[in-house]
């Protein structure tokens, strides 16, 4: 059952899009969608912040998209220090300000099903961006949008067998405990390598991310297994580049004694493989903003969208790949 809520804002959001275009195309007035009156959709984007080059190609596009040109007052709630309590306070104020849609990437996969119940009681629709929720309860928001990490992951995987045919110890670098998106690649590199004998898990950890905690960690894993480490699993590019720091000041050659593959395809990570300091970089296309002002759009206008909307990522395997796709690259 469609609200009148949802179909009311649906008439206006497409009545505000198209009154903007016209003036845009008129030439005449402003190309503002304010001056279409209150007509404008409000957006209540509740954000990760700043985490890194990833996810600022991710949110700067989300900006991009819903401009107030477009029809759109975009509400951007970053968390304070990736902390999931401030994403809740910011999603329930959305609520209680009864903004027209929700866009949420949420810091951690739990511990949402009240403010989903809460949105759905005030019959505001919620697009999950990038990040999921478990339980996975569909019934609770419109769609998520975002490339199948399972399948990104099982990509880097499939790459380590072809690179590696007599196997390899390798060392999982993870992305914080709790996050989506961490299960989702965990799984996906398990469903290769779990019918891999030759191939070692010597560990896994989390580095957050982040560069620096990746040099640290594998650091110390280098030193525990005096060097034996022949690949390493970046779940993200920062990861990636901080571990082949320590690759590098443990005497030891990226591409050649140990091979780093990660997640995310940043301009960085495609320098890096271009100079053979990484050696696999499977893209998680970030750019998917008009995905989410078209499904914004739908549901306001009162139609359905598939409960997941899949993101198409490609990867690269050479340096000759990367130097290829560096010049067209939008992040
Ligand atoms: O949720 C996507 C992940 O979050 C990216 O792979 C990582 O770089 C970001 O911080």
């Amino acid at each position: 059952m469609i609200s009148r809520n949802i179909l009311r804002k649906g008439a206006a959001t497409l009545a505000a899009a198209t009154m903007a275009f016209t003036l845009a195309a008129c030439g005449g007035g402003s190309s503002d969608a304010s001056s279409a009156g209150d007509d404008v959709t409000t957006v209540g984007f509740v954000a990760v912040g700043p985490e890194g080059d990833w996810r600022n190609a991710n949110e700067q596009n989300i900006k991009d998209t819903f401009t107030t040109d477009a029809g759109f007052d975009l509400k951007y709630a970053p968390a304070k220090d990736l902390d999931q309590a401030s994403q809740i306070e910011a999603f329930d104020s959305f609520v209680d300000e009864g903004v027209d849609v929700i866009l949420l990437s949420a810091t951690e996969a739990t511990g949402w099903q009240d403010s989903l119940t809460r949105a759905q009681e005030a019959e505001i629709p919620v697009i999950l961006l990038d990040r999921g929720i478990e339980p996975d309860d569909n019934s609770l928001y419109v769609t998520r949008i975002a490339p199948d990490n399972a399948a990104v992951s099982k990509s880097v995987a499939e790459w380590a067998v072809s690179a590696f045919p007599t196997g390899a110890n390798y060392f999982v670098l993870e992305g914080p405990a709790g996050v989506s998106v961490v299960n989702e690649r965990n799984k996906g590199w398990d469903s290769v390598m779990s019918s891999q004998p030759s191939f070692v898990k010597v560990g896994a950890q989390t580095a957050n991310w982040s560069a620096e905690e990746a040099k640290s960690v594998t650091e110390t894993v280098l030193k525990a297994n005096n060097n034996n480490i022949q690949l390493i699993f970046a779940q993200n590019d920062e990861m990636g580049l901080g571990a082949a720091q320590a690759v590098q000041e443990a005497g030891l050659t990226p591409g050649t004694d140990v091979k780093i593959a990660t997640i995310d395809g940043t301009k960085g990570a495609l320098e890096a493989l271009a100079a053979g300091q990484l050696s696999f970089v499977a893209e998680y296309n970030p750019l998917f903003g008009e995905t989410a002002l078209d499904v914004v759009q739908k549901t306001l206008a009162g139609e359905s969208v598939p409960s997941y909307i899949q993101v198409e990522s490609t990867t690269f395997d050479s340096p000759e790949a990367a130097k290829a796709a560096l010049p067209d690259r939008k992040y």
